[in-house]
């Protein structure tokens, strides 16, 4: 038997930023019988579409994109964790999401997102996105700063635990209707 494992994606690389506080607190609700690990785009570090041929190719020349590239392929699902910048989500994340293609076909991924208003339109704009690739997109709750969460990452005693449990529950279940987990 092999336990799903869940990649939980820190979607923001600036210096002070909260987004490893956040993906923390969502892996730290990961149920028994998975295996989550912690993606932060800050080190995965990928440069802004480098490679000589369309993502849609999958020829990829860069090492960092094979790298990334082999990297999803690993997971059964993944958690986005999404700051709200100006209406949108971070241009990093874009970027991840679109320096691979084939990738994200059929992947299950559970969204969260956090911002003032809950980043409903950060994860509205995404969910264009994640449809367009094709993922079996999953929505999580919006954390929002006052109720749920500080301005400085901690997270509050009315955060949606049962939320972001649930929403780990239904990506093991798309991961073994996908046939990616078969225990
Ligand atoms: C460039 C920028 C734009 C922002 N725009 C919004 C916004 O449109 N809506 C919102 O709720 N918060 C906005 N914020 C506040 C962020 O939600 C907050 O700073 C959050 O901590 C960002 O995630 P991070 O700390 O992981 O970078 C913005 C922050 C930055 C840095």
């Amino acid at each position: 038997m092999s336990f799903p494992t869940i990649g939980v994606v820190v979607s923001t690389t600036r210096p002070a930023r909260i987004g490893p506080k956040v993906a923390g607190w969502v892996a730290g609700l990961a149920p028994y019988g998975t295996e989550v690990e912690i993606v932060d785009l800050a080190a995965i570090g990928l440069p802004f579409l480098a490679d000589g041929q369309m993502p849609s190719a999958g020829e990829y020349d860069q090492p960092s994109t094979i790298a990334w590239s082999e990297r999803v392929r690993g997971y059964d699902a993944l958690v986005l964790t999404v700051a709200e910048y100006n209406g949108g989500y971070p241009a990093v994340l874009k970027n991840a999401l679109d320096t691979l293609h084939a990738e994200w076909n059929g992947l299950p991924v559970g969204v969260v997102g956090y911002g003032w208003g809950g980043a409903t339109a950060a994860t509205g704009a995404l969910a264009t996105v994640l449809d367009r690739l094709q993922t079996v997109r999953l929505d999580g709750p919006g954390l929002r700063f006052g109720e749920d969460l500080t301005p400085e990452g901690e997270v509050l005693e009315a955060a949606p635990e049962d939320a972001v449990r649930g929403l780990f529950d239904q990506l093991v279940a798309a991961a073994r209707e996908r046939g990616s987990v078969t225990a």
